[in-house]
């Protein structure tokens, strides 16, 4: 059985939809209140310090920029942003190092500062919050100085009746009942501060030819400001004994459908789940990647009441990498679908790549991660929009 998960992200883009997103509906709105005004506390005092914005450059540092391996050479951070000019920066050797873009997890489901404080020390520099059931405690997740910075979902769209829609605790005062609402439910979605739109089809109800008939909000209400490109996603059901077949996979191909496996959600469901089978996930994305479809990297990491599995933030990206390697692609691969790749679908153009100009979100590891994936896990340092995440916590505590 193939069980299909389409999202169409309207003004901007889309990744894929995990198969058990959002339990969320168990939120009691103390807890809520709780996180939201801890949320607003820590971004008012940490937003009021100066930025610690030293003059840094890196020399001799083999550098992923995004695309692709570069020889040894120096970079400069200055102001927040990646420079080029040495004076009066402050050395440091990067030999043996390897310097890349901050990450992107392109899946992701933080709800408090802990869960952006994990992904920043682990070098996941942006996230892509995979629905907002809570709009309120999303929007309190953005602009927080030195932290992993966030573009938010909407609410997602999911039948009041179908699987999603009851595992969700979603009623048709909250969700989208049929085509007719879609063109002021998007409004709606953006309005209430949603980067991007998170749909979820499946039958009952929404069926895949809703998708269709959505129009994207005006422009100037994005705040993603790329081309639009309406994109479906699918994905299968991590149950699902059957991979993806060549005709699914072409599809993909040809409707230019990105697929983010999250294998880290999938492996830990399936182990948390006897009789399901992590084979087929893994074979779906090696066939995916054959297809010549654009793989990103997303974790699915969450901590909500009812997930059937919590990948931790944080971690969890690198583990990604890893399986996605396991899987079958290229080192090479993984890391363009953690940077460059998600920059360029998700409309990011001021991140995701070493080159001067762009923001200094930056990962220094040590080892050659094109040679072994794992060694994005030996992290030295990260700056996060020019900020040494030493520095700044150095700051923020004295
Ligand atoms: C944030 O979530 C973590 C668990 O994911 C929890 O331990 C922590 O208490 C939460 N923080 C707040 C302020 O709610
Ligand atoms: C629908 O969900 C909203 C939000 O959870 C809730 O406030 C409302 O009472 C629900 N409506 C029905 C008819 O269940
Ligand atoms: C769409 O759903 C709304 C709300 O349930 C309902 O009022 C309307 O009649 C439906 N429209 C169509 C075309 O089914
Ligand atoms: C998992 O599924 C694959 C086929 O998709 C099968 O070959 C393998 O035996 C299964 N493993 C287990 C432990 O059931
Ligand atoms: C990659 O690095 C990890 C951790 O440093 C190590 O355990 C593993 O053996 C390496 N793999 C290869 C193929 O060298
Ligand atoms: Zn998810």
């Amino acid at each position: 059985m193939m069980w299909l998960l389409i999202l169409l992200l309207s003004a901007i883009h889309q990744s894929r939809s995990c198969g058990f997103d959002n339990a969320h509906h168990d939120y009691t709105a103390p807890d809520l209140d709780v996180v939201l005004s801890h949320n607003l506390a820590l971004r008012d005092q940490n937003n009021k310090r100066p930025s610690t914005w030293n003059k840094v450059a890196i020399t001799n540092v083999g550098v992923f920029d995004g695309w692709t391996m570069r020889p040894a050479q120096t970079v400069v951070i200055e102001n927040g942003r990646i420079g080029d000019d040495l004076t009066g920066a402050i050395q440091i050797d990067g030999s043996g190092h390897t310097f890349m873009p901050g990450l992107i997890d392109s899946h992701s489901h933080p709800s408090n500062i802990t869960h952006l404080q994990s992904p920043t020390e682990f070098g996941a520099t942006t996230a892509m919050v995979m629905s907002c059931p809570e709009p309120l405690i999303c929007d309190s997740l953005r602009n927080h100085k030195g932290l992993t910075d966030v573009l938010l979902g909407s609410t997602p769209a999911a039948a009041a009746r179908s699987i999603h829609g009851r595992l969700l605790g979603l009623n048709s005062s909250t969700t989208m009942a049929n085509a007719s609402q879609s063109p002021s439910w998007v409004d709606d979605q953006i309005e209430n501060g949603a980067d991007f739109i998170k749909m979820i089809a499946e039958t009952p109800d929404l069926s895949q030819d809703i998708y269709q008939l959505l129009r994207p909000p005006p422009m100037q209400k994005a705040r993603l400001s790329s081309a639009m490109r309406p994109t479906t996603a699918v994905s299968s059901r991590p149950s699902s004994p059957t991979p993806l077949d060549e005709t699914s996979t072409r599809q993909f191909l040809q409707k230019r459908i990105i697929s983010t496996p999250t294998l880290i959600m999938m492996l830990k469901t399936t182990q948390a789940t006897p009789k399901l089978n992590y084979t087929a996930s893994r074979l779906s994305t090696s066939r995916l990647y054959h297809a010549e479809v654009e793989v990103l990297v997303g974790t699915d990491a969450n901590d909500q009441v009812g997930a059937p599995a919590k990948p931790k933030f944080g971690i969890s990206i690198h583990d990604e990498m890893e399986l996605l390697v396991e899987a079958g692609l290229p080192p090479v691969e993984v890391l363009r679908g953690a940077t460059a790749r998600p920059a360029d679908i998700w409309g990011l153009h001021d991140r995701g790549v070493v080159e001067f100009g762009r923001r200094a979100d930056l990962v220094l590891v040590k080892g050659n991660p094109i040679h072994n994936i794992s060694a994005t896990r030996n992290i030295r340092k990260v700056w996060v929009s020019g900020e040494d995440l030493d520095d700044a916590r150095r700051e923020w505590m004295a």
